[in-house]
């Protein structure tokens, strides 16, 4: 039987990068050691780190409390107040923002500097579009539709730019666009959306089409598994959606000649090994 696994699979590489980094930091640095927020969405992850001594700081007031140590950022960055707190508590930080994230930040806090209105297309809500609004300053907003652009005051012959959050939809974003274009004269666009997801989304389609079972692997809470499972059902419908191998032997299924195996971009590589190790033995 032939196993194909998407070259794509699992971590993207900011994520890699922040969790690489905690694991190193447990290793190299003496004292304890903070994420603000769990460094990835994947429980497996954070209850191994957390058995390592790594704690999870989940609201600013326990960010506020700690007074020694090391605090890891995320990949999905923090805002500048965030910083200058830290800074200001003397407190040693690894910084381990994704630094395609980090381009925005440097991009909303120069434009802002020199004047233009930021617009944010994103979530609201997600930690990553509240850091990047943070850099952004007072003449900023965030958007996610055609109604929310007509609540934002532009103000009158001022410059507009425009960044989008990492994960952004780009058919969504284009859309956006091309409304807020008829708003202003002055307007420059910056395409910030991440390629990782896209790519992993049209490999993951390319394989399904391909072979006779699909396996995509995530946490059942993971949006971006969620996506890909839709994705590859659709050009194969003998796919499934697991968090572990553990559950891929309650799916029993035929002989099947083709596997194809994805993974969400919170799936640690062990897992998705699991997975592909044992496959034969299962199908
Ligand atoms: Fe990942 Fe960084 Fe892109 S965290 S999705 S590589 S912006």
């Amino acid at each position: 039987m032939k196993v194909i696994r998407a070259k794509t699979a699992g971590f993207c590489f900011g994520v890699k990068r922040a969790v690489d980094t905690v694991y190193e930091q447990v290793k190299t640095c003496g004292g304890p050691i903070y994420t603000y927020g769990p460094i990835i969405h994947n429980e497996e992850v954070v209850k191994d780190l957390e058995a390592k001594g790594v704690r999870v700081l989940r609201t600013e007031e326990e960010l506020d409390a700690v007074e020694e140590g090391t605090v890891i950022i995320r990949s999905h960055g923090v805002e500048k107040r965030i910083c200058d707190k830290l800074e200001g508590k003397g407190i040693r930080v690894v910084d381990a923002t994704c630094p395609f994230v980090k381009k925005i930040h440097n991009i909303v806090r120069r434009e802002s500097a020199l004047g233009s209105y930021i617009l944010i297309i994103g979530n609201p809500d997600h930690p990553e579009v509240r850091g990047i609004r943070g850099w952004a300053g007072e003449n900023s907003a965030v958007i996610s539709s055609a109604e929310d652009i007509d609540k934002v005051d532009f103000g009158k012959n001022r410059k507009i730019c425009v960044v989008s959050q990492t994960t952004f939809n780009y058919n969504k974003f284009k859309d956006l666009v091309e409304i807020i274009k008829k708003k202003s004269y002055d307007i420059s666009v910056l395409n910030t959306i991440c390629s990782a997801t896209r790519e992993r989304q049209t490999e993951a389609q390319s394989i399904a089409e391909t072979v006779d079972a699909m396996i995509v692997i995530g946490d059942k809470h993971s949006s971006n598994t969620q996506k890909l499972f839709e994705i590859c059902r659709k050009a194969c419908n003998n796919t499934y959606y697991i968090q572990t191998l553990g559950d891929l032997e309650l799916n029993q299924l035929g002989s099947v000649e083709t596997v194809g195996i994805t993974a969400g971009a919170s799936t640690p590589n062990n897992i998705i090994e699991e997975v592909q190790n044992n496959v034969r033995i299962i199908f």
